[in-house]
């Protein structure tokens, strides 16, 4: 269990009490101007979240987003554990997450005691973990990683150390496979949405779409990789499906990036990748659905659910997270949305 800290807010506001002719783009729009708040949204959120936010990333690109604003209020529209990053990062501001239940399956695939005895168990291995994990796990980590930067950071460790991956199985063995490092330890966890496509379905679905490209997030299966045209972290598969000339794009992460593509490239379609069903739903995430415009106006209005961690704690999880800032480039341009 997280030792993170989510204030209610005393005597808060609820959805339920809403007046429901109230305009919520606007007294959002009010807030934030009152509040000077930035509100950061992940593209795997709802599409009315995405369009009032002021940055709209992947996890690399919204964490040196959170690192560099100077509003004072952080709105993360997202999962638990990014609300975290951006506390860990900007300790300073208040960080308000719309709904504190939001969780991420990775995260609670590792707990923080396990990984630490898996961590004992290999000392002379260098941790690096994905960013889909809770505080205390990046507290016992040595380098975070992302999607867009997990490959460019284990080039960086001298092939002699070996590498302790968690908690995500699937991207570790992609990295494994890009790099070729054999020295990689991989923790068992996966992703819930991820692991919903099919692959039989999706071989049919490029039958009937002979022209279309496949692009897919690394948390995707092997398999599923295996048919992709293209495999990177959400923000590069944006970047890839408006580069790339086609008329069509089979999307194999959640579908609400979706939202985005057809803003950047409106004469394109794009196909969410089925799952066993051959349907094409199965990948919403239900963590990030969690969030709604109604509670993001709530958390401005009540100042909470707000991020707290215990000093101690921020600060050994900052050390792994800095090395990933560190080591992670120089910065794409984060789309304003
Ligand atoms: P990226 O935003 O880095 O592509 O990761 C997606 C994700 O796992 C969000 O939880």
């Amino acid at each position: 269990m997280t030792e993170t800290i989510i204030l209610p807010g005393a005597g808060a506001r609820v959805e339920a009490d809403l007046d429901p002719t109230l305009d919520l783009e606007a007294a959002i729009d009010q807030l934030r101007e009152r509040r000077n708040a930035v509100i950061l949204a992940h593209y795997y959120q709802d599409g009315e979240i995405q369009d009032i936010a002021d940055f709209v990333g992947d996890s690399l690109d919204l964490s040196r987003k959170a690192a560099a604003t100077d509003a004072d209020v952080i709105v993360f529209c997202g999962v638990r554990f990014m609300g975290e990053v951006a506390k860990i990062l900007s300790p300073d501001k208040t960080v308000l997450i719309p709904d504190a239940e939001a969780g991420c399956s990775l995260e609670d695939s590792c707990q923080a005691a396990d990984f630490k005895r898996w961590r004992d168990g290999h000392p002379d291995h260098v941790a690096l973990t994905y960013i889909n994990c809770s505080a205390e796990v990046k507290a016992l980590s040595d380098i975070i990683v992302t999607s867009s930067n997990a490959e460019a950071i284990v080039r960086q460790i001298p092939e002699t150390r070996p590498i302790l991956f968690a908690p995500d199985r699937h991207l570790g063995a992609f990295v494994k496979r890009r790099t070729g490092r054999d020295n990689m330890v991989l923790w068992p966890g996966t992703c819930i949405i991820h692991e919903q496509f099919s692959e039989r379905e999706l071989v049919k679905l490029k039958v009937r779409h002979p022209a279309a490209r496949v692009a897919a997030h690394p948390e995707c299966p092997e398999p599923i990789l295996a048919q992709a045209d293209y495999v990177g972290s959400t923000r590069m598969l944006l970047d890839y499906v408006t580069r790339t000339e086609g008329d069509e794009f089979i999307i194999a992460t959640e579908p609400h990036i979706i939202h985005q593509m057809q803003r950047a490239a409106p004469g394109k379609t794009f196909i969410s990748a089925p799952g066993a069903d051959g349907r094409c739903d199965c990948a919403n995430c239900p963590h990030m659905a969690r969030n709604t415009l109604e509670k993001l106006y709530l958390a401005l209005l009540n100042d909470a659910p707000a991020v707290v961690l215990p000093e101690e704690l921020r600060r050994r999880a900052l050390t792994p997270l800095r090395r990933m800032l560190e080591m992670s480039g120089p910065a794409a341009s984060t789309r304003a949305a």
